[in-house]
């Protein structure tokens, strides 16, 4: 199989797998993967680190959390009409500056689609 015709499955699995997240996903292991995230943000509500809170992240349009002061590309990037909806976090979190270039996380992304799905269902749960 050609490369680009497994990065076009690989796209269309991954495409699937986003609409099932609050199905497929766990969130107990996604408590262990936000380990990875607290160094520089809390799951505490108006808790402000290094980044924003991601308590009620889900939901929110990027770079609008009062009092935290993003990025131009963050803002730009919620200003363009962009929702933290759990499939545009799964696709962020890839790699956080291929989909917001030039924004101020400094963090190379999750490899492993696994993790990244489970971690926008512990950010889900938080404000359940
Ligand atoms: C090295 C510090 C650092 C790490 C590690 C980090 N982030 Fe961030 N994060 C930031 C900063 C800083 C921002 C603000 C970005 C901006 O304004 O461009 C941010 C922004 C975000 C946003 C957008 C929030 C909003 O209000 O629009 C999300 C979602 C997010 N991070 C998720 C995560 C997750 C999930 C992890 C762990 C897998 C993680 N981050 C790891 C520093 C970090």
């Amino acid at each position: 199989m050609s490369r680009t015709i497994k990065m076009i499955i690989g796209g269309a699995v991954a495409l699937t797998a986003g609409a099932n997240v609050a199905l497929a996903s766990d969130v107990t292991a996604g408590a262990a993967v936000f380990k990875k995230c607290k160094v520089c943000h809390s799951a505490v509500e108006g808790q402000k680190k290094v980044g924003p809170s991601l308590y009620g992240v889900v939901g929110r349009t990027p770079g609008t959390l009062a009092g935290f002061n993003y990025s131009p590309a963050m803002t730009g990037f919620g200003a363009g009409g962009a929702v933290w909806d759990a499939a545009t976090l799964a696709e962020y979190l890839i790699a956080p500056r291929t989909l917001v270039p030039k924004t101020k996380m400094i963090f190379p992304g999750l490899s492993d689609e696994a993790d990244r799905l489970n971690v926008v269902a512990y950010l889900d749960s938080l404000d359940d």
